[in-house]
């Protein structure tokens, strides 16, 4: 969602604006545009509604030269993706750019005030707010350092702002709070982004913004101020990533390649340490999305493996629920990047409420893994794909250890138990890697079943979970008609809608319920639906009897099995995405890291 590119100093300033934003393409944009401060002082704007690759034949078409710019890809909020409102955004005079990520909540007011005193809008961004009263406050008497704090002081909401301006040429202005900005110190430049790949070809040096923090960047050295407008020190880092994690490598798109990454992503994870947290009364989970599907399944671990009662919570939702007191529970955050809006807005509110507070996050530095007081590190290494994949089998992975640490230590499970648990979980990257090797099947199927007019997922317990997982890839980048259904529940309404042409994908791994799912596989069929079931090995005869196709599993624990089912419902939601010739990694309106309410 949005990106954010800024350097000042360079040889050529717009092609690593460039490089810089196709890197961060794949958060999701809908325009793209960068402001360059020429030789002879004038600050010069290219953008455009659309992909990235509009933006570089304009800057073909009209080419523009300088040291230092700015440039970012814009995910609509604040007015439709059009050529103007796409960022940056100047004052009247042309002498000042900004960008933004986030949402400025009293735009509004603001807008109506600085109308009301003569400023004219061009646009319908809430961006180009802060660009006015940068400005006013510069007509003040103000330098730029003095106008933004001003400005911050004034606007409220999430925000990452980047402003540049003609008259103070050798430097840029960074200032974040609740959306992430990093600065890059490079050898004869400075940088600054929303995310650290787009920084890593030039520099591994990087300092990562805290909330309410203001940066002065120049080519050969980064100011920060604190909230109170206080200099303050923050020490850089060096990012070890390779740069290898955030390329595509052999692979044609990232979805692939990340789907193929969760054996290795799962002996990563098992290699590393646990979180370390005094084992909870009860836990409550916030997440959204994936990381919400990955919930569901966490609090029945919990239960099954340590006896420890659990509630999930839509972390949207969980915003406007009554505050009542939460002292025994200790809130677990789900999120892969560690910056979803709502996710980090309800694990605040828990905290206010007296939760504990922990988090299950992959991206290191992120603003939940900051706030949370125990984190446990996903390592899924860097996901770029929209459509989350390792990072979900990662989260489940995370909790199926937690919850078995936390059975251990209140001994509901044996020590006996818990040594064929620990084989157990050393088996599975073999069998992730053994369920992924059957592609074939999957192409053949996803070849036959192009166009369905409607998908249901169906499962119960863990099985219901990956339905809901399965019906979301699907959904998300096939943009078919995919809904999930807890296999029980189908003949309350939605039992309704199958007729002839209907698709059921039935998960039936769970050892207990698939007796009672296969009623459910008779109920569609008698209706019309075809069949695929999902199911064990051992379960191959009793299926193939049942449903029109049958894709078997290894066999594993039940608790394991959702670690292995969805992953060929991932390869068939990517498999029907690449036949409909959808875009796999950048789905229409979705963004990776949702930063905005
Ligand atoms: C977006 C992504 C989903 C992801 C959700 C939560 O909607 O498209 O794939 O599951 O955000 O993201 P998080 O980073 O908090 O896990």
């Amino acid at each position: 969602m949005c990106g954010i590119m800024g350097v000042v100093g360079a040889k050529d300033a717009v092609s690593i604006l460039v490089e810089g934003l196709q890197h961060l393409s794949y958060r999701g944009y809908d325009a793209a545009g960068v402001a360059v401060l020429t030789d002879k002082g004038q600050i010069e704007i290219r953008k455009s509604a659309g992909s990235l690759d509009k933006l570089k034949s304009l800057l073909v078409g009209e080419p523009v030269n300088g040291r230092t710019g700015v440039g970012h890809t814009r995910w609509a909020t604040h007015g439709a993706p059009t050529d103007c409102n796409a960022h940056p955004h100047t004052d009247a005079s042309g002498k000042l750019a900004v960008i933004h990520n986030g949402i400025i909540e009293n735009e509004r007011a603001l807008r109506q005030k600085l109308a009301g005193e003569g400023y004219v809008f061009r646009s319908q961004t809430d961006t180009e707010v802060v660009a006015h009263l940068i400005a006013k406050y510069l007509g003040e008497t103000c330098d730029l350092h003095c106008a933004l704090q001003k400005t911050l002081q004034i606007i409220s909401g999430a925000y990452a702002l980047v402003v540049m301006y003609a008259d103070e040429p050798d430097r840029i202005y960074a200032a974040r709070k609740d959306s992430p900005l990093v600065i890059g110190i490079g050898k004869d430049a400075g940088y600054v982004a929303s995310d650290i790949p787009a920084l890593l070809p030039y520099t591994r040096e990087m300092l990562l913004l805290e909330d309410g923090d203001v940066a002065r960047v120049t080519k050969d050295a980064v100011i920060v101020w604190d909230r109170d407008d206080v200099i303050t020190e923050r020490l850089p880092k060096t990012i070890t990533w390779d740069q290898e994690a955030a390329d595509k490598g052999e692979h044609m798109t990232f979805m692939d390649k990340e789907i193929d990454e969760q054996p290795d992503a799962a002996e990563r994870l098992l290699a590393s340490p646990l979180m370390r947290h005094a084992v909870p009364e009860r836990v409550s989970f916030v997440a959204c999305g994936s990381a919400y599907h990955a919930s569901i399944i966490g609090r029945e671990l919990l239960g099954r493996l340590a006896q420890i009662p659990a509630d999930v919570k839509i972390a949207s939702e969980m915003r406007y629920e009554p505050e009542l007191p939460l002292d025994d529970t200790l809130c677990l955050a789900v999120s892969q990047s560690g910056e979803t809006a709502d996710t980090l807005a309800a694990l605040r509110q828990s905290k206010r409420r007296g939760a504990k507070a922990a988090a299950i996050v992959n991206v290191q530095d992120s603003s939940i893994a900051r706030e949370a007081e125990s984190v446990q590190w996903m390592h899924a290494g860097p996901e770029i794909a929209v459509a989350t994949t390792k990072g979900y089998t990662t989260q489940i992975l995370s909790l199926l250890r937690l919850a078995l640490e936390w059975g251990k230590t209140r001994e509901v499970l044996s020590a006996r138990d818990a040594r064929e648990w620990e084989e157990q979980l050393n088996r599975i990257p073999g069998l992730m890697r053994e369920t992924l090797a059957d592609r074939d099947r999957v192409d053949q199927f996803a070849t036959a079943h192009i166009a369905p007019r409607l998908v249901f997922f169906i499962g119960r317990g863990l099985d219901y979970a990956t339905a809901l997982e399965g019906a979301l890839k699907l959904k998300e980048i096939s943009y078919l008609n995919a809904e999930a259904y807890a296999a029980g529940e189908l003949k309350h309404g939605p039992i309704a809608l199958i007729e002839n042409d209907a698709l059921v994908v039935a998960v039936c791994t769970q050892s207990e319920l698939t007796s009672k799912t296969i009623s459910n596989i008779r109920e569609v069929k008698a209706r019309g639906a075809s069949v695929l079931a999902l199911c064990r090995k051992s379960d191959e005869a009793r299926l193939k009897a049942e449903a029109d196709e049958v894709w078997t599993l290894p066999d594993a624990p039940d608790a394991v099995m959702p670690l292995l089912a969805i992953l060929p419902l991932q390869r068939l939601a990517y498999e029907t995405a690449l036949l409909r010739g959808c875009s796999v990694d950048k789905p229409r309106n979705l963004a990776k890291s949702v930063t905005v309410e």
